[in-house]
């Protein structure tokens, strides 16, 4: 006999929680009912402006289901919107610490990887290095307001992003809070993450940086909290950054740079943590990949 599957009250609540992101995996799964369901959901909620936002987002997200990283039609629009506004800002201040070329586009799939990983509107990030906020203008967009979290010491660049790529209504709607500390302290907002993002930090970061960014993990991201990070995996013994600086732009240094980090290394530093690390398939955006880090005991 047939196990009945779920009921599509069962599948709305599990897209509206933290298993919402695999479900959509099975596009299947979410069939026009359940997707009205959800609709109607978000809109009965307080604040509608943003949830109306969080949930067009959701729509256009569902047709880019994650490991396919192809911009779905519906998005292009405001992609090449993000991108002209990130060009505007890049051309009268130059480099501000991510490739132009690539701005909007790899900001996307940030957001994308995370509702992989089963961001929903109500989750709590914190976004380390969030710079001229080429991901934090997708997570902004995305979250309930106060649920994004950026730490960046070059304040000018948060400044920049604010300016050029968000509305002053945006902004204040969405309530994002930054902190501009240099020691990756994530226990200035008080608050207890369900994801830490890392993106273009781990291929800057030397390696005491990225265990004080680990250490912070641990002790403010809730039990079944993610820490995903992008990075350059080491091919070799010799490119397996041994320095104790940042190397690349920051808040003291307008020197490029880029650095890549053994897998083994990051594998036995997380262990020594009790977390565990994945590497996910496929490029996360620029050339590099994401790993994925969590609590071993809350692995699946
Ligand atoms: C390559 S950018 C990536 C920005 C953003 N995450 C993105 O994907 O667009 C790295 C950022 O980390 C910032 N950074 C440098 N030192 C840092 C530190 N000690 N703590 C937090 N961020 C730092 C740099 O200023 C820079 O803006």
């Amino acid at each position: 006999m047939q196990t009945p599957g779920p009921s599509d009250e069962d599948k709305t609540t599990a897209i509206l929680s933290g298993t919402g992101a695999r479900l959509l995996r099975l596009k299947s799964h979410a069939s026009p009912r359940v997707r009205e369901l959800v609709r109607r959901l978000l809109e009965s909620r307080a604040g509608l402006a943003s949830r109306r936002r969080a949930e067009a987002l959701l729509a256009l997200i569902d047709k880019d289901l994650p490991g396919r990283f192809g911009v779905p039609a519906e998005a292009r629009p405001s992609i090449a919107r993000v991108q002209a506004r990130a060009e505007d800002m890049m051309s009268r201040h130059g480099f501000l610490g991510v490739p132009i070329e690539t701005f909007a586009r790899a900001g996307w799939r940030q957001l994308n990887a995370l509702r992989a990983e089963g961001l929903h509107p109500r989750s709590v990030v914190l976004d380390i290095g969030c710079g001229c906020l080429r991901g934090a203008y997708w997570l902004i967009q995305f979250l309930d307001p106060g649920g994004y979290h950026g730490i960046e010491p070059n304040r000018v660049r948060v400044e920049h992003g604010l300016r050029y790529l968000l509305t002053l209504d945006e902004t204040k709607d969405k309530r994002p809070r930054f902190d501009f500390n240099p020691h990756f302290d994530s226990s200035v907002f008080g608050a207890r993450f369900d994801f830490f993002l890392a993106g273009s930090s781990w291929t800057h970061a030397s390696k005491p940086d990225s265990e004080t960014m680990l250490d912070a993990f641990v002790r403010d991201s809730t039990l079944e909290g993610v820490f995903l990070t992008s990075y350059l995996r080491a091919r070799s013994a010799a490119e397996d950054y041994r320095g104790d600086r940042w190397s690349g732009t920051s808040h003291e240094s307008s020197a490029p740079g880029v650095i890549r980090h053994s897998l083994a290394w990051i594998t036995q530093r997380c262990g020594d943590r009790g977390l565990s690390v994945t590497e996910r398939s496929g490029e996360a955006f620029d050339g590099q990949r994401w790993l994925r880090i969590r609590r071993a005991e809350a692995r699946s």
